[in-house]
């Protein structure tokens, strides 16, 4: 086989698990929504790593570029995240992927808890799913990220402004960008106050209506 089609046939029980995976937190969510009344989460995205970015990963690594080592250590090669509307929603989510029988969750890194130095917030979790082909079951590995919208807003543009510029960047430009990280926790945080409020307003208003019999 030649070597592009090599790479195309690994890749596509990533894809298949990105598919599988995304169908699945899209029931879940949307079966929470009936009791919550609200869907918990903005978005998902996903993506598939190109055999090009996977090579230069290895090679970073200390790998040989080939395809049983990315196979073997590389374990977001299938990325899927999911971008909540509120902090509480991303544990939520968590707990939901944890108790799965059908998922099984091999490391879970909480920079939500824990922020990266540059401000960075995300949960992020690496699981293994099987994917069930024509001729066999393959255990596939997918990096999953959860965090809010506010956490989301960051992330994208920190790695904009990141992106191409191979240099250190000078310390009073990281402070702002820790800084502007801090902000969008604050940001979270009331929200989630505000929206909390809303619900003992619309709960109270609802036992105050309610006829005593
Ligand atoms: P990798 O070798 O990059 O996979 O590092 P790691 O295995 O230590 O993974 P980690 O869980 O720290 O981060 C993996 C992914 O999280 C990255 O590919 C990014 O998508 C995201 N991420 C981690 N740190 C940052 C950050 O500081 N800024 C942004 N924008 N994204 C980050
Ligand atoms: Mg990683």
């Amino acid at each position: 086989m030649e070597e592009f089609k090599k790479w195309s046939s690994f890749l596509l029980p990533y894809k298949f698990a990105l598919d599988e995976l995304k169908t699945k937190i899209n029931i879940m969510v949307e079966e929470a929504k009936y009791m919550k009344d609200y869907s918990m989460i903005e978005h998902i995205k996903t993506r598939l790593k190109s055999p090009k970015s996977i090579i230069s990963k290895l090679e970073r690594k200390g790998f040989s570029p080939v395809i049983t080592e990315a196979k073997n250590h590389l374990f977001d090669i299938a990325g899927l995240r999911i971008v909540c509307s509120f902090s509480s929603d991303v544990y939520e989510i968590y707990n939901m992927l944890l108790k799965r029988k059908d998922i099984k969750v091999l490391e879970v890194k909480d920079y939500i808890r824990f922020p990266k130095p540059n401000g960075y917030q995300s949960l992020h979790m690496i699981i293994e799913i099987p994917i069930t082909l024509s001729d066999r079951v393959e255990n596939v590995y997918v990096e999953i990220q959860i965090r809010t919208l506010a956490m989301d807003f960051w992330a994208s543009l920190e790695h904009k402004i990141y992106y191409k510029y191979n240099k250190e960047i000078p310390d009073h430009l990281k402070i702002e960008l820790k800084d502007a990280a801090d902000t969008a926790k604050l940001m979270d945080e009331k929200m989630r106050t505000i929206r909390d409020e809303v619900q003992l307003l619309e709960n109270s208003k609802g036992w105050l209506l309610t006829p005593k019999n």
